[in-house]
């Protein structure tokens, strides 16, 4: 049977790679890929984004299943878009993917059903939300309600920084209409960790922890960005958090959902703030997986991701589990000049190896011109690598980084650096 993924990144290359080891696919279509995807076996790209023109495509070529990558088309209704036309698609409706698209629904939804966040108020005028913070004092956080590509969150840690964030938001609209309200909240500390399960509407079936760097630089300092690197699992969730997690925060989710008329099915990612006595707290959730978490969790992955899918569209996930690679993975993005404001592009990427046992390449901003892989955008790939440790994944991923090369190429020395100094694994 042939599949379609939806989106162009490194998350998608890798799970349009795993779909495309189930024996029971034929073919992986992706729309639109990048050039990763164009060279895989089992891959073509499409060049195709507007979700009218998928869903006529895949009904053109007989799509049995599509998998949605990214949160844009989700919040843009594709997956009502393809149930009202009788195809097969793996994602939360537009309705549940408020969870990811409104930060104010998501805090307002984990109210309503007792889930564990940060405090908050939202606000739609600059005064009312100036008040708030002279009342609340600083640090506090300051987000803009809608999808923002990872740029419309601000940790202030002075009450000056958040006044200017307010400004940026409400006055000046730097983030269009996303930033059309702010959702203000207490600001958290502690460590990181996404949480992703499948579900099927009513259980979940959680994949392989994992933690990912949003951080530019080493030491996890400078800007914010979508993510520098990651690595599974995440030794910060124990068993206890990771049954306190599900219990607490997953399954609520879902019969939260059940509740208000919706049955969410698709991936669903919570990503976590745990404080020093253990206590998880949710500071978003998305809709969809995490990139780059994806890429060392999928590389884990030893079941049909196929095969679990089509569990998650029927309701049989309380009967399934799924099979990891029992060693860690780690994952470290190779990224572009000027990245993440202005990224340079057009660069020839030279010295990417051929995959081995223990690692492999995922390819997000890159494109294939006239044979050679040339860079297309910030985060352009992703080496990832196993080893018998969380150091030893790390060791070897910086291995194969050694040989690749393109004009402007950076990227973080330490990932890994908190599990790794923790001697946890
Ligand atoms: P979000 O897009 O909501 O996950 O926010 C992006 C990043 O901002 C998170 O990964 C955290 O590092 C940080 N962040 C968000 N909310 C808070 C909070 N309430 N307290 C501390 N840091 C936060
Ligand atoms: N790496 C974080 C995200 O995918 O949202």
């Amino acid at each position: 049977m042939k599949l379609l993924v939806i989106g162009s990144g490194g998350r998608e290359h890798a799970i349009a790679w795993r779909l495309a080891q189930g024996p029971r696919v034929q073919k992986v279509f992706v729309a639109p890929g990048n050039g990763g995807t164009a060279r895989e076996a089992g891959l073509e790209n499409v060049a195709i984004s507007a979700i009218d023109k998928l869903a006529e495509f895949a009904l053109a070529e007989n799509i049995y299943l599509t998998v949605v990558g990214p949160e844009a088309p989700l919040a843009e209704g594709i997956v009502d878009l393809f149930r009202s036309k009788g195809l097969r698609i793996f994602g939360p409706t537009r309705a549940c993917a408020l969870l990811e698209s409104s930060k104010q629904f998501a805090k307002e939804f984990m109210s309503r059903h007792k889930i564990p966040t940060a405090e908050f108020s939202s606000f739609d005028t600059a005064p009312a939300a100036h008040a708030y913070v002279d009342a609340r004092g600083a640090p506090i956080v300051v987000k803009a309600d809608g999808l923002a590509a990872g740029k419309g969150v601000i940790v202030a840690m002075s009450a000056d920084e958040a006044h200017r964030a307010i400004e940026q938001f409400l006055v000046e609209r730097t983030m269009d209409t996303a930033g059309n309200r702010v959702v203000i909240e207490e600001f958290l500390d502690g460590e990181e960790a996404s949480f992703i399960v499948l579900a099927d509407g009513e259980h979940v079936l959680p994949l392989a922890t994992s933690q990912d760097h949003k951080r530019l630089r080493d030491g996890d300092r400078g800007p914010n960005t979508g993510g520098m690197g990651a690595y599974s699992p995440a030794p910060i969730v124990t068993p206890e958090l990771h049954a306190r997690v599900v219990r607490e925060i997953i399954q609520p989710v879902l019969s939260g959902m059940v509740e208000e008329g919706h049955r969410y099915i698709g991936f669903l990612y919570a990503g976590l703030m745990i404080d020093g006595s253990g206590n998880p707290r949710v500071l978003e959730f998305n809709c969809r997986l995490g990139d780059p978490e994806t890429q060392p969790i999928l590389l884990r992955l030893k079941s049909d991701l196929f095969e679990l899918i089509e569990s998650a569209m029927d309701g049989r996930l309380a009967r399934v589990k799924a099979e990891w690679d029992r060693r860690a993975a780690l994952g470290v993005v190779l990224a572009a000049s000027g990245y993440p404001d202005a990224p340079e592009k057009g660069h020839v990427v030279t010295g990417l190896p051929a995959a081995g046992e223990d690692f492999r390449v995922f390819h997000s901003g890159t494109a294939l011109k006239d044979g050679a892989i040339v860079t297309n955008g910030g985060r352009v790939l992703c080496v990832t690598a196993l080893g018998d440790s969380i150091k030893m994944a790390q060791r070897r991923a910086y291995e194969v980084v050694e040989g690749i090369r393109f004009d402007g190429m950076h990227y973080r020395h330490d990932i890994g650096h908190r599990a790794v100094a923790a001697r946890r694994l």
